[in-house]
C-alpha cells in the first residue's frame, strides 16, 4: 500500500471491470452508464477503490432512514480518503410492520446482498445498520463474500418522554398493555405513550434488538469505536459516518476483511457484551447465524459458559431504567467493554476494523456515569446472562435472566428448599391468534400455577419465527395484581420485552419438537439450578400421543419466499440459517465472477 492510500500495490477486484486490457469492449460497456451521474472514466479506471454503501434506509425502513442523510457524509469520507462511493439499496426490513414477521427478511436481505457484493465491481463496503435484522443480515453477507466491510450504525432515536417519565420503544408498549388490561389507562393514553416513545429519527432507543445488534457489531470489531450508541440526530453521528467512510478505504488497502476479524474470540466478546448490557434474546440466533456464516464453530454452550455468570452492568430498559442518550453520554459500548476488560472477561487481542485490537480500542474508556454503567464489582444484578435450557420438550432454549424481576423470583423461584425450581400447569396455544382469542376465556382456568405455552411460532411453523412468547396473563389476573406468568415457546420475544420467558425452543413443534405432544394440564418443571425444563409426562404416554393424536396445525405458505424459506432454513438454536449457504464463504477471494 502506498503512503497516501491512492495507489495500491495489489490489483483491486474492481479493475477487472473498469480496466481490463483483454476486454476493452466490456470495460467500455461497464463504464458508460456510471458516467451518467458525473463519475469520469479516468476516475473509474484509476485504480481507486470502489466502495459500496449498502443503503438500508428507505421509506419502508423508517428505523434506518437516517442513513439516506448519513450517506452524504459517508461519501465525503470515502472521497477524501481516495475512494469512489457507489450507493445501492438493500432489501428493506422494518421489524414492527412486516407481516408475518421481519424474521423472513434477514435471510432474504442476506441472499440479495451476497449477489450484489459478489457480482458488482466493489472493493469494500459500508454496511448501514439500525433496525434489528439489518445488522446480522449484512454481516452474514459480508462474511460470505469476504471483501473489506465496516458497519455504520444509524443510531437510536432520542429518548422518549411522556408526562415526565422516560418511555422506551417497545418496552413502553409491553408495560402499557398490562396497564390497559388492568384498566389503569384507556386506549388514547396507550397510544399517547407508544408514540411519545419515538421522538426522532433512529432505531429503537431501549436495549432492544436494534441497540443490541449494533452493540454486537461494535463488540465484534466491525464498527469504529463508540459507533453503536450515538443517537441518530446527534452531530457525532454524521462525524462517525465521515470517519467510517474514510476508514473503509484504508481497510481496502490493508485488505482487512471480515474473515480476519470474525474469530471465535470476537464472538465470545459479543456474547459477553450482550450479557453485560442486558441485551435482547434475539442476539442468540443472530450471533449464531453470523458465526455460522463466518465459519466459526460457536457451541451453544458458549452462551452459558461465557455469558450466564456475567453481571448486568448497563442500566437501560428493558432490564434497567434509562435509554440510549444516556448510554451514549456514559461512554457507550466501549465503556461496558472496558469494565469487562478490567475483570478479565474480554478477549483483548481481537483484531478490529480500526486496525488495532479491541483491548487498544477500549483502553481508557471508563465511564464517569456510574448510575448508567455500573462497575463490574457493583452490578445491577449478578448472573444476568442467558441461561441455556434443555429437557424432554426441546434440545435447546434460552431464558434471559436479566429481566426476571423480584415479583417473579419471589413467586416462582424462592420456595424454601426448592429455590430456582418451579412446577406449573401448561396452558397450550397454537400460535398467537389462538392465544388472543382464548386467553380471557374463563374456561381455561388460568391461575398462578400455570405456565403459558405457545407453539407453531418457530421458523417453519410461523413461518420465520415470531416474537410472540411474551404473553401476558388474562386481564382478570392483571387486575388482581399478577403481572407475570411463566411462558414458554418455540418462537422468539421482542428484545424490548421484560418478560421472563423460555424462548427459541429448538426443535420447534412444527419440526417434531416436544411442544407438539404437550397437552393442556401437563405439568412442566423448570429447574434453573440444573438448566432443565421437562414436562412430567412418561415415555409411554408421549409415544401414545405421537402415534394416535394429530400434530398441531401448520398454516400454508402465502408467498414463494415463505415456501423456499421453510424448505431451506434451520432451527433458531442454530441461528435459523439456510444451511446450504454456509459452504459459500470467501467467494470474492476465490476468483472473479465470469
Ligand atoms: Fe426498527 Fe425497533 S422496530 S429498530
Ligand atoms: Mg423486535
Amino acid at each position: 500500500m502506498s503512503a497516501d492510500n491512492t495507489g495500491p500495490a495489489r490489483r483491486l477486484r474492481s479493475r477487472d471491470w473498469f480496466d481490463n486490457p483483454d476486454r476493452m469492449d466490456m470495460t467500455a460497456l461497464y463504464l458508460e452508464r456510471f458516467m451518467n451521474y458525473g463519475v469520469t472514466p479516468e476516475e473509474l479506471r484509476s485504480g481507486k477503490p470502489i466502495i459500496g454503501i449498502a443503503q438500508s434506509g428507505s421509506d419502508l425502513s423508517p428505523c434506518n432512514r437516517i442513513h439516506v442523510e448519513l450517506a452524504k457524509r459517508t461519501r465525503d469520507g470515502i472521497r477524501d480518503a481516495g475512494g469512489i462511493p457507489i450507493e445501492f439499496p438493500v432489501h428493506p426490513i422494518f421489524e414492527n410492520c412486516r407481516r408475518p414477521t421481519a424474521a423472513l427478511d434477514r435471510n432474504l436481505l442476506y441472499l440479495g446482498l451476497v449477489e450484489l457484493l459478489n457480482g458488482y465491481p466493489l472493493d469494500g463496503v459500508v454496511l448501514t445498520t439500525g433496525c434489528d435484522k439489518t445488522t446480522p443480515s449484512q454481516i452474514m453477507a459480508a462474511s460470505t463474500v469476504d471483501i473489506p466491510a465496516i458497519v455504520l450504525s444509524g443510531g437510536p432515536m432520542l429518548d422518549g418522554w411522556h408526562e415526565g417519565e422516560l418511555v422506551g420503544s417497545g418496552t413502553v408498549i409491553w408495560r402499557s398493555r398490562r396497564k390497559l388490561a388492568a384498566g389503569e389507562i384507556d386506549e388514547d393514553e396507550f397510544l399517547d405513550r407508544a408514540t411519545s416513545s419515538a421522538p426522532s429519527a433512529g432505531h429503537c432507543n431501549s436495549m432492544g434488538t436494534a441497540s443490541t445488534m449494533n452493540a454486537v457489531a461494535e463488540a465484534l470489531g466491525l464498527s469504529l469505536t463508540g459507533c453503536a450508541a450515538i443517537p441518530a440526530p446527534y452531530r457525532e453521528r454524521g462525524q462517525m459516518a465521515y470517519r467510517t467512510g474514510r476508514r473503509i478505504v484504508e481497510m481496502v488497502h490493508e485488505d482487512l476483511r471480515p474473515s480476519k476479524i470474525l474469530t471465535l474470540d470476537a464472538f465470545l466478546n459479543a456474547i459477553a457484551t450482550v450479557s453485560a448490557c442486558g441485551g435482547s434474546s434475539n442476539a442468540q440466533p443472530h450471533i449464531q447465524a453470523m458465526a455460522a456464516h463466518a465459519g466459526v464453530d460457536l457451541p451453544l454452550s458458549a452462551w452459558h459458559e461465557h455469558g450466564w455468570r456475567l453481571p448486568l452492568l448497563l442500566n437501560m430498559q428493558p432490564a434497567g431504567k434509562y435509554l440510549g442518550e444516556r448510554f451514549h453520554r456514559a461512554g457507550g459500548v466501549p465503556a461496558v467493554m472496558w469494565e469487562l476488560l478490567q475483570a478479565g472477561k474480554l478477549k483483548a487481542d481481537c483484531l478490529t476494523c480500526t486496525g488495532r485490537t479491541m483491548g487498544e480500542n477500549v483502553a481508557g474508556r471508563e465511564s464517569a456515569d456510574r448510575e448508567m454503567i455500573r462497575p463490574y464489582a457493583d452490578p445491577l444484578m449478578h448472573d444476568a446472562g442467558f441461561m441455556v435450557l434443555s429437557g424432554n420438550l426441546f434440545d435447546f432454549a434460552i431464558m434471559k435472566t436479566s429481566v426476571i424481576g423480584e415479583e417473579f423470583r419471589t413467586r416462582y423461584l424462592s420456595r424454601p428448599g426448592a429455590e430456582g425450581v418451579f412446577e406449573a400447569r401448561a396452558v397450550v396455544f397454537d400460535g398467537s391468534d389462538d392465544y388472543h382469542h382464548r386467553i380471557n376465556d374463563p374456561a381455561l382456568n388460568v391461575d398462578e400455577d400455570c405456565i403459558l405455552v405457545i407453539r407453531g411460532a418457530g421458523v417453519i411453523g410461523w413461518p420465520g419465527s415470531a416474537e410472540v412468547v411474551n404473553m401476558q396473563p388474562p386481564d382478570a389476573m392483571i387486575r388482581r395484581g399478577v403481572s407475570w406468568l411463566p411462558t414458554l415457546g418455540d418462537g422468539r420475544q421482542s428484545g424490548t420485552s421484560d418478560s421472563p420467558s423460555v424462548l427459541n425452543a429448538t426443535p420447534e413443534s412444527a419440526a417434531g419438537g416436544g411442544l407438539a405432544w404437550l397437552r393442556d394440564g401437563d405439568v412442566i418443571r423448570v429447574d434453573l439450578n440444573r438448566a432443565r425444563c421437562d414436562a412430567l409426562v412418561d415415555e409411554g404416554e408421549i409415544a401414545r400421543r405421537l402415534a394416535e393424536e394429530p400434530a398441531p396445525p401448520v398454516p400454508a405458505s402465502n408467498t414463494p419466499w415463505e415456501e423456499l424459506y421453510r424448505e431451506k432454513t434451520g432451527q433458531l438454536g442454530q441461528g435459523g440459517v439456510m444451511e446450504f449457504a454456509l459452504k459459500y464463504r470467501g467467494t470474492a477471494q476465490k476468483g472473479l465472477p465470469r
